[in-house]
């Protein structure tokens, strides 16, 4: 098992080594943008990686790709959707703001406890 901490949340989980980050936020509860069904295709599944990156599959050039388009680009960026956790050990995540508000976008009947998770109401 891998645990995922979501600091800007106050979230946690443990997950099956194997599952994606995206899976992992499922998991949580946590507040992410999943657009194109998964399929590395939108990239507002964005994510920066605060610690544990070496535990997860290395980029492929498709989601590097994606990611050369986003903005909010950092050296921690990963597409939660295909960055998959390989051990154990401890990740932890910053979903981006495009991320969370594609989430709202998509869940407007979570969009409350959404927002409190993040101090925003
Ligand atoms: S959900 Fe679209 S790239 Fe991850």
């Amino acid at each position: 098992m891998a645990k995922v901490r979501y600091p800007r949340e106050g979230l946690e989980v443990e997950v099956p080594v194997g599952a994606t980050l995206l899976e992992a936020s499922d998991a949580a509860g946590a507040p992410h943008g999943d657009h194109c069904g998964r399929v590395c295709g939108c990239s507002t599944c964005h994510v920066y990686v605060l610690a544990g990156a070496a535990l997860l599959s290395p980029m492929e050039r498709d989601e590097d790709s994606l990611l050369g388009g986003a903005i909010d680009r950092k050296a921690s960026s990963r597409l939660g959707c295909q960055a998959v956790i390989e051990a154990e050990g401890e990740v932890v995540v910053e979903i981006t703001d495009e991320s969370f508000e594609t989430y709202l976008d998509e869940h407007e009947e979570d969009a409350e406890r959404a927002l409190a998770l993040r101090g925003l109401v």
